[in-house]
């Protein structure tokens, strides 16, 4: 199977590519970080920049689990692309995540409130949008359909995130 990600068009591509950003997203809820990126700043409008929820501990160690994944993968398809390609996703997952508390902020959503579909799919925005920085390209079909799967990926992760008393909130 020819895993060249230009275009991504095919699910077991898909896959791959985001499978690095999934775990990038989900290893934050469990860092406990304590430092916010935004260093407690506030924006023009007096609300915080990003907020308590985003912080360097919780980056870090979500770029670290994505990359390792990455990696592992890249391994186990003896194929170099996809460490690079799981690492672009990865980046992407936690710059779509903090962009949207960004974007939370700025509509007067507390840190943890839900946001429908911002909060579900920020991470796979921020990785498909690095992706295309990178010059690789994805079809509509499996756009779409990464995007139905990450969401509930995401969904997924929350609930079981919240039964196991790492959140708050099941979302
Ligand atoms: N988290 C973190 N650092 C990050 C992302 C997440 O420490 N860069 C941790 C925080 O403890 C956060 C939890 O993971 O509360 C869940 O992440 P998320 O749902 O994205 O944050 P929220 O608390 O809901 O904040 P926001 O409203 O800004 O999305
Ligand atoms: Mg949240």
């Amino acid at each position: 199977m020819a895993l060249d990600f230009k275009p991504i068009d095919g699910l077991y591509e898909g896959l791959v590519a985001i499978i690095p950003a999934m775990f990038a997203n989900a290893t934050p809820v469990v860092a406990r970080g304590r430092r916010p990126i935004d260093g407690g700043l506030r924006f023009l409008d007096g609300r915080r920049l990003l907020g308590d929820g985003k912080t360097w501990e919780g980056l870090i160690a979500g770029l670290a689990a994505g990359v390792t994944v990455a990696l592992l993968l890249a391994i186990a398809l003896d194929n170099i692309l996809v460490a690079y390609v799981g690492t672009l996703t990865s980046i992407g997952a936690m710059a779509g995540d903090i962009t949207a508390s960004f974007i939370k902020r700025r509509l007067g959503i507390e840190r943890g409130a839900p946001a429908p579909l911002l909060d579900q799919l920020n991470f796979y925005i921020g990785a498909i949008a690095v992706l295309l920085i990178a010059g690789y390209t994805i079809t509509p079909t499996m756009f779409i359909t990464l995007a139905v799967i990450s969401g509930l990926a995401h969904i997924t992760a929350n609930i079981l995130a919240y039964k196991l008393k790492l959140k708050n909130v099941p979302w």
